[in-house]
């Protein structure tokens, strides 16, 4: 189940980087302002590559085989909050209030611990076969190498 697992801990990731901005970062970079243009830029770089990556991974590769095996609306669910992280953190970028970015930076942080949380549970308590798990790889692999990643 490489795929599964690869996703999973990317998952365990995203919940350490959330950790680290939410215990440190954040606070401190509402004090140390300067500081700010570097971290959003290291954040955005996150998600253009890793997060973005992480969700195509799941939308083209995993979803469509747990879609036969699991009441369509959790589905829907995961790709609306897709959806909604990707819309918020295109908001984060645009704006450029200091004070309203780290605002929408917080929901954006919380929006994507939801969602990793919510994912964790549901793919814990989805067994695939090994037929599913083939599928699932293939796909992810297509998705690889038209990224070129
Ligand atoms: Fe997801
Ligand atoms: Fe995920």
């Amino acid at each position: 189940m490489v795929t599964m697992e690869k996703l999973r801990n990317e998952h365990i990731d995203v919940f350490k980087r959330i950790q680290l901005w939410e215990s440190s970062q954040i606070h401190f970079l509402q004090e140390t302002r300067d500081q700010y243009p570097v971290f959003v830029k290291e954040l955005s770089q996150f998600f253009k590559t890793g997060l973005a990556y992480h969700f195509k991974v799941e939308e083209e590769a995993l979803f469509p085989v747990l879609k036969n095996k699991v009441e369509p609306s959790i589905i829907q669910n995961l790709l609306f909050d897709h959806e909604r992280i990707i819309k918020e953190f295109r908001r984060f970028e645009l704006v450029e209030d200091l004070d309203l970015s780290i605002q929408i930076l917080k929901s954006l942080i919380n929006y994507l611990k939801i969602h990793a949380q919510k994912e964790e549970d549901f793919f814990s308590s989805v067994n695939l076969s090994d037929e599913e798990v083939k599928q699932v790889d293939a796909k992810a692999k297509l998705v690889e190498l038209r990224s070129g990643a």
